[in-house]
């Protein structure tokens, strides 16, 4: 996820070692390039490549930079592979005007390809730069800066917040439009962030703007304008009295916590991004006609691919085959044929079984397409395209909004595969805030009473089966106790010998299955289980199970996809009330880069 830091001092100073300790507070976000420009005497120097900041400070002696005003980026690659030219910052075409942003242009293919007609010169790939050339085209129609931002506004679709320096000019110009901007206010200087970590050590005094504000710093003063009608709007800075680490992780006491949070954002901004991508209507098509459509995964995106494959098949009519990666190779990979497609899942991009796994399918001629969360990781560069999960970084080892995003990924491929109006999803971000809000005081309470609960299982059917898996793979991974996923109509058949008096069972109830899941439901509640279902307020549930945790009504995929919720969540309270630290379980990695 990217992150833009400015500065503005009232005279000229060594502002390269501020720009590099505000690109490394920066850091914890991810990114794969990073870069730095100053202002000086109607000059930019800009410093820019892929790397991490130290390496690129060395290289560039970023350390020596001067300047009045001072600008840093640090890059998450979304538009545009991991490059030099595609780092930010980014000149305009004349090279007398600086910016950077963070966030998404989902319009951006489109409005480069206006850019360029437009004889502007357009050198990478990247929205950052479009943020630039927003504001350029309408600079060099006459307009002045503020008006030019305020134009370029209603040009850039997406999330996302921009900062610029004009050569010849002392202030700084920053637009908030979706995406985090924080200002502080400091001793003859000011500046902004994406974040407020990143400000702390220079400041304590803050400013928050709001969307659809645009916001003009000069060393000792900071206007908040309109993007509107660019009137001047009165707002109190206030005094931020927090630690670092709890601003890090937004006031949540874990990162995994933070991320379960972040969830309806980044399925908001998923689908944007989707509904904007160059690649979706191919992947679709080959899909379509595949002979065989393999999903490929480990882990969590295993689970996420189970889930698309019930997507695919209720909602378009297509079978597909889910497979775990290492097991791709021995029971398909003879099989395989030009005529076969594979969509190979990863948050990281780098798990080593999904790419041998898409080595040997691309070796019998298989077409790989990819869904992954790091742009330029490797399953990005080999396959034909990658689809995004605009998730930014996820810190959390247990993944959490990565699969969210990768199953509301997989039912928005099915919409369109289906010919449905993919616009009709955009209730989910809205149905999922609705949820985390409903669940948690019963999910806390839940947690609470299994304090001493080693073993347990969590049971799902149809759309809720994957997500019963994930929910299992959630417990297991941050309560380090055993919980075992499985078909609820799979129990009866050996498990349920392991039911005795109060044992806890998990049922994950859809809308279309409560019958099944209740005859499941009494089987083991007659042998003294506990029963506790997630699903929709049913009387039925209600009067069936042990405890109910009620999640909104919605049609089977979305509240499968809800459902995972208070898994995630469930799994997280158990885990800091064991005195684990859920964000780094022991033992794993969220990265596995061996076989
Ligand atoms: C590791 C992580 C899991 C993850 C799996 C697959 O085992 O601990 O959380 O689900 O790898 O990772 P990927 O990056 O390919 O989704």
């Amino acid at each position: 996820m990217c992150g833009i830091f400015g500065i503005v001092k009232k005279e000229e100073d060594n502002l390269g070692a501020i720009l590099i300790g505000a690109a490394e507070r920066l850091t914890y976000r991810g990114y794969d390039s990073v870069g730095m420009a100053t202002i000086s005497n109607g000059k930019i120097d800009l410093r820019k490549d892929v790397g991490k900041v130290d390496s690129v400070a060395e290289k560039y002696n970023v350390g020596e930079m001067r300047g009045q005003r001072g600008i840093t980026q640090l890059r998450w690659a979304t538009f545009g592979a991991p490059s030099q030219i595609n780092a930010q910052p980014h000149l305009d075409s004349d090279g007398d005007m600086v910016g950077a942003h963070n966030g998404n242009v989902v319009n951006n293919i489109e409005l480069r390809q206006q850019f360029i007609a437009e004889g502007l010169n357009v050198r990478s790939e990247n929205d950052g730069e479009s943020c630039v050339h927003a504001v350029e085209r309408y600079i060099k129609k006459g307009y002045e800066i503020i008006d030019a931002m305020r134009l370029a506004y209603g040009d850039l679709k997406g999330d996302y917040a921009f900062v610029l320096a004009p050569a010849n000019d002392d202030k700084l110009y920053a637009l908030k439009k979706g995406s985090g901007l924080v200002v502080g206010i400091g001793e003859d200087f000011t500046c902004l962030s994406s974040d407020l970590p990143s400000l702390l050590p220079l400041t304590r005094e803050i400013l928050r703007p709001q969307d659809g504000e645009i916001i003009i710093l000069g060393h000792n003063s900071v206007e908040l304008r309109a993007i509107t009608d660019g009137t001047v709007i009165e707002r109190d800075p206030e005094i931020v009295t927090e630690t670092m680490d709890s601003v890090q992780k937004g006031g949540y006491p874990h990162f995994m916590l933070k991320e379960i949070h972040e969830q309806p954002q980044v399925a908001r901004e998923l689908h944007n991004l989707l509904d904007d991508s160059p690649d979706i209507d191919e992947v679709i098509e080959k899909m379509r006609n595949a002979r065989n459509l393999y999903l490929v995964a480990c882990g969590t995106s295993y689970h996420a691919s189970l889930a698309g494959s019930v997507s695919f098949a209720q909602l378009a009519g297509r079978a597909t085959i889910p497979v775990l990666a290492p097991q791709f190779m021995p029971q398909y990979a003879p099989t395989v044929t030009h005529d076969d497609v594979g969509i190979f899942v990863s948050q990281s991009g780098e798990t080593k079984d999904v790419l041998n796994a898409l080595a040997a399918a691309e070796a019998k001629g298989m077409t790989p397409y990819g869904i992954a969360n790091v742009i330029g990781s490797t399953l990005t560069q080999f396959t034909n395209s990658c689809l995004p999960l605009g998730c930014g970084y996820e810190i959390s080892v247990p993944a959490t909004k990565t699969f969210t995003n990768q199953v509301y990924n997989f039912i928005y491929l099915a919409y369109k595969m289906a010919g449905k109006d993919t616009a009709e999803l955009k209730v989910v971000p809205e149905l999922m805030e609705k949820t985390l809000e409903m669940v948690a005081p019963s999910v806390a309470d839940l947690a609470s009473t299994l304090d001493d609960v080693q073993d347990m299982y969590t049971l799902g059917y149809g759309a809720t089966l994957p997500i019963a898996l994930e929910g299992a793979l959630k417990l297991k991974e941050i309560t380090y106790a055993h919980c075992e996923g499985m078909l609820s109509t799979e129990f009866k058949h050996g498990p349920l010998s392991a039911v005795t008096e109060n044992y806890p069972i998990i049922f994950v109830a859809g809308p279309n299955d409560i019958p099944l899941i209740i005859s499941g439901i009494n089987e083991v509640t007659a042998r003294g289980a506990r029963a506790i279902v997630i699903g929709p307020d049913d009387e039925r549930l209600r009067a069936n199970a042990n405890e109910l945790i009620v999640i909104p009504d919605a049609p089977e995929e979305i509240s499968a996809l809800l459902a995972v919720l208070p898994l995630q969540l469930l799994s997280y309270h158990m885990s800091v009330a064991r005195g684990y630290d859920p964000d780094f379980p022991r033992n794993l990695s969220k990265t596995l880069t061996v076989d």
